[in-house]
């Protein structure tokens, strides 16, 4: 399959972004990780436990929600005009684990993150280590000095990974829906006493390159 990614790589430099620690890789889904991934989004209970649907603003559970999971994740492809946002599959030796987002915020230097496992999958340490190498990239070579995140405030587990990697809350308001919502938000020192040794985080110069200097 490497083949498939060094070829997309050399027309859209995206796809060589690369982030792994420990035998944990996350890199932009081909098209192949996006059906693992949404096949995870189609299964009942392959993501949120029952009572759980308000975790994320997504549908989940049915095989119109991994149709709809194929769609928004086409959509991420297209590089946003004011800046950028990049889809990451996460992989466990391989075999497709989770999935995250990092985008450009609102603010100077600002990036949002989200991210998921699939729930055979959780409670093993891997969203804490997601979202460190996660920042890895941002605080490092993409140069963000703000990093932030919200939950549904009775998301327990995101909450919690949230406050280990060293975010503190900033407010709390409604999502649109009507979910109570809990805002983080992590600074580059704050984060630095929890980074994870040993993070190799490879291809930033080629997508650097590409986004247009305004987008950074
Ligand atoms: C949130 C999520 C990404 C975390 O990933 P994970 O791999 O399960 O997380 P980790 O194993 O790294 O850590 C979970 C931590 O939360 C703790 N935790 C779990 N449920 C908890 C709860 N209800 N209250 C408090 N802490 C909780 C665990 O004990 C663990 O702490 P530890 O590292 O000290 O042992 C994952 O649970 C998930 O995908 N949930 C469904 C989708 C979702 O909610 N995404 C986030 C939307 S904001």
């Amino acid at each position: 399959m490497d083949y498939v990614r060094d070829d997309l790589t050399a027309l859209y430099p995206w796809f060589g972004l690369r982030v792994a620690h420990a035998g944990l890789v996350l890199t932009p889904p081909t098209d192949v990780e996006l059906l693992e991934l949404a096949a995870l989004v189609g299964e009942p209970g392959g993501v949120l436990a029952p009572g759980q649907e308000h975790f994320v603003t997504w549908r989940t559970g049915d095989a119109d929600a991994a149709r709809a999971w194929l769609e928004r994740s086409w959509a991420w492809r297209r590089a946003p005009d004011d800046g950028w946002l990049v889809p990451f599959a996460a992989l466990e030796a391989g075999r497709v684990v989770g999935h995250a987002t990092l985008g450009r915020g609102a603010g100077p230097g600002e990036a949002w993150t989200t991210s998921w496992v699939g729930r055979a999958d959780q409670g093993r340490g891997l969203g804490r280590r997601v979202r460190l190498m996660l920042l890895e990239l941002a605080f490092g070579p993409l140069g963000v000095t703000r990093a932030v995140t919200s939950a549904a405030e009775d998301n327990g587990a995101s909450l919690w990974v949230s406050q280990r990697c060293g975010y503190r809350e900033t407010e709390r308001r409604r999502h649109p829906d009507g979910t109570p919502e809990v805002h983080l938000a992590v600074t580059p020192g704050a984060w630095r006493r929890r980074r994870l040794d040993g993070v190799v985080v490879e291809g930033v110069e080629p997508f650097l390159a590409a986004i247009s200097p305004g987008s950074r």
